[in-house]
């Protein structure tokens, strides 16, 4: 109805949002007046309908807006929560949704109705510079947690984002790159966890991505944001574009990418010019615009909801510390951890002072603090050496003052190098003190890639540091024990028999030092598993054969839009559906971390495992299994449902797929809890491009109920006597040129 009775030019004005302020020619700095100073963006207001603007901010660690204004001596900061693949490693669908509602209600309170979260592309390579901001290199784990945090954020009454919709996997070249992808690597993996989120979320909307997908770019891809995403899927919402993505805004309109962010004077005069040369229905427009409506519709701005500016931010602050405490991995402990009368420790590592709270770019938050390692040991009562840490924070004084000033707030400023350390003054303190902590820190952001050379892989400072303080506190018969502070992984395989214990503590948002601590000393006992594979060395790592691709030298296409990002280019998904653990287990690649690994200060037995049926005829299949704790303190388990298809039929299969996961509550010595996970003919099905259709091949499927990808507890099977097709979608996104797949035979 409020449709029929707009203008052109207003139905125009809700489909291109109100501009960004950038030094651009036609939007110049201050042009825009923000309603939340730091937002990104907002929608036009039509008054003549009482239509509002509404506003979107990002991210996925928390809300990010500026924490000061000039007009007000109040300050708006946020709540920094656990980076993603954090909350990914809790495998806890219950602790996302919680962490999911308390940052929607800083989304609400202060005054901003769409969270441009969360984010969930595949960890496709570990380079790429956002994986800190995604889940998992497994659809279904990252599927199910986006699908968590979505209706936590959702249940204030405030939107979602869920981005970067699709196959935004790397940073170089992100806004010319085109992902050739298969079908069958497309649906399996890279559009399976946006399908998982879609159909148990319904987000209000959804964040097309940058990049291509097989020629055409995702805000114009009709067969990616209409016919899968809407046709196949039953998406309900508003599509948005990624910040000035895209080339053609009629296109993006005719490809059902609803709404152009953060919209320029040019997609405006473009999309009018369009409609009145006939080269665009209004029609299209009236659905684009009604789509948006309906968001706005619901929007707290809508309801003139009173904003108070004040979030509950100390309530979040201990959600967020509890979270951070939940997502953290024990990776090894030889009987150190938690530490018990070791009061004196050796604090080695700029990490240990400088704690890295999350990644860089629209994926930070602008929190008012970060403790760090030393600050939570001291907040715990612990003490670090003093006159070490004097020694660091010295020489982080010093090589601060020697880094470049940030250009613009997003930039990730290289990091301090280790500081070098001399065998007799690491002796001197292995006499002095009861134990050695070293902190490695990586950071990565929005904009760029990471490197191999003291990024994947130690700096030589770095070899040397863990060298040096092993040699010196083992010839004291004292242990040492390294926190990584990384939004990526790392290479580990090299060093970590040199040392006692390794606690991948991630990047855990402001309360991180308190975390990490509350697991050191056994407050929390840590229960997290990694949802990314640990590769021993880069080079076994599939993708990395075409990582980031390749330039186009002579594309004709150039950057039209108001920021240039890199070359026309394009990268082939050659590895097909091996990615991460599907790879490196069918190819039997050892791996330094397994996908799913993580260790407890307990232990845990499984025991009376049982499936609902022996043959499978499309119902949904349970399957039970109890888990003991058999160690002596209380702890929590991660119990994975994998499943081993028959191979040899129509289709190649994986080794093993993760089809279901669920997490024990906290269990006391002695004590276990029966769990029950259910699998669908979806979740048990493969995609047959030939028919597009999901189907479940007959045969023998084995299902491997495990701590682990690669540490199977029970085994069970189950028959399937016929081929079962569950469903049939759209034939969409075929890449028009051949790409040779890798296939498990
Ligand atoms: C950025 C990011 C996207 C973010 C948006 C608004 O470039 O790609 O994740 O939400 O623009 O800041």
């Amino acid at each position: 109805d409020a449709v029929s009775k707009m203008t052109l030019e207003e139905k125009v004005d809700l489909v291109v949002g109100v501009g960004m302020n950038l030094s651009m020619p036609d939007m110049p700095i201050g042009a825009i007046k923000e309603k939340v100073a730091g937002a990104a963006g907002s929608t036009h207001a039509i008054p003549s309908l009482g239509i509002p603007s509404i506003v979107l901010a990002d991210g996925p660690a928390g809300l990010r807006i500026s924490p000061t204004r000039d007009s007000t001596d109040q300050t708006f900061y946020c709540t920094a929560f656990p980076i993603e693949t954090l909350i990914a490693s809790s495998w806890d669908v219950e602790l996302a949704e919680s962490i999911g509602k308390a940052m929607g209600n800083e989304v609400k309170e202060y005054g901003v109705d769409i969270l441009l979260a969360p984010a969930q592309n595949i960890h496709r390579n570990p380079l790429a510079g956002r994986n800190f901001e995604y889940l998992s290199e497994d659809p279904v784990l990252s599927g199910k947690m986006a699908a968590a945090l979505v209706n936590g954020v959702e249940s204030n009454g405030v939107g979602t984002s869920v981005k970067h919709f699709a196959a935004n996997n790397q940073e170089t070249n992100r806004m010319l790159v085109d992902a050739i992808i298969g079908e069958r690597a497309l649906r399996e993996i890279y559009l399976r966890g946006f399908e998982i989120t879609v159909k148990e979320s319904q987000p209000w909307t959804i964040m097309s991505a940058y990049n291509k997908v097989n020629g055409t770019y995702a805000s114009e891809n009709k067969d990616l944001l209409t016919t899968i995403l809407r046709d196949d899927w039953g998406f309900e919402g508003l599509v948005m574009t990624d910040w000035f993505a895209g080339r053609d805004p009629v296109a993006q309109m005719v490809a059902g990418n609803d709404l152009l962010m953060p919209g320029t004077p040019n997609q405006t005069t473009a999309i009018l010019d369009a409609v009145k040369k006939g080269e665009l229905a209004e029609s299209v427009l009236d659905v684009n615009a009604a789509r948006i409506i309906k968001i706005i519709l619901q929007s707290p701005v809508f309801f003139d909801y009173p904003y108070t500016d004040k979030p509950n931010l100390e309530a979040n602050a201990e959600i967020a510390r509890a979270a951070a405490a939940e997502g953290i991995v024990l990776l090894k402990n030889d009987d150190i951890l938690p530490i018990k009368n070791q009061k004196n420790i050796a604090a080695f590592g700029v990490g240990s002072y400088e704690f890295i709270a999350g990644g860089t770019g629209s994926g930070d938050v602008n929190e008012a603090y970060t403790v760090s390692l030393v600050e939570g040991l001291e907040n715990a009562n612990y003490t670090v050496d003093e006159e070490l840490a004097s020694g660091y924070k010295t020489y982080i004084e010093e090589e601060k003052a020697k880094q470049p000033e940030k250009r613009f707030f997003f930039e990730l400023l290289p990091p301090i190098a280790e500081r070098p350390l001399t065998s007799s003054q690491v002796l001197a303190q292995a006499k002095e003190s009861d134990i050695a902590f070293i902190t490695l820190g990586r950071n990565s952001g929005e904009f760029q890639d990471r490197q191999l050379s003291g990024d994947f892989y130690l700096t030589e400072a770095e070899q040397d540091m863990i060298s040096k303080v092993s040699e010196a506190f083992h010839s004291q018969n004292k242990k040492v024990v390294v926190m990584l502070n990384i939004g990526n992984v790392i290479e580990t395989a090299s060093w970590k028999d040199k040392v006692d214990a390794i606690v991948l503590a991630w990047q855990g948002g402001q309360e991180a030092g308190n975390a990490l601590t509350d697991v050191l000393i056994g407050k929390v006992n840590p229960s997290g598993k990694i949802p990314t594979t640990f590769p021993i060395t880069y080079e076994d790592v599939k993708s990395g054969e075409n990582f980031p691709g390749e330039n186009l030298p002579d594309s004709e296409e150039v950057m039209m839009g108001p920021i240039s990002m890199g070359f026309p280019s394009k990268v082939t998904y050659e590895e097909g559906i091996y990615v991460g653990y599907r790879y490196f287990s069918t190819f039997d690649i050892a791996t330094s971390y397994p996908f799913g690994f993580g260790q407890s200060y307990t232990d845990f037995e499984y025991g009376n495992a049982s499936l609902s049926n022996s043959t499978f005829n499309g119902d949904e299949l349970t399957v039970s299994v109890d888990v003991k704790n058999v160690g002596d303190v209380a702890g929590k388990e991660i119990v994975q449902v994998y499943v081993t298809a028959p191979d040899g039929g129509l289709l190649d299969k994986p080794a093993l797929e993760l089809k279901a996961f669920d997490k024990t509550g906290l269990l006391n010595a002695g004590a276990s809890e029966a769990l029950t996970l259910t699998m669908s003919a979806k979740t048990l099905a493969s995609f047959d491009t030939e028919r597009s259709a999901w189907i479940v091949e007959p045969g023998t499927y084995q299902v491997k109920i495990g701590a682990s990808s690669e540490d199977i507890r029970e085994v069970l099977s189950f028959e399937v006597s016929d081929e079962l097709v569950v469903e049939t979608v759209n034939k969409a996104l075929v890449s028009d040129v051949a790409i040779d797949e890798l296939t498990s035979k």
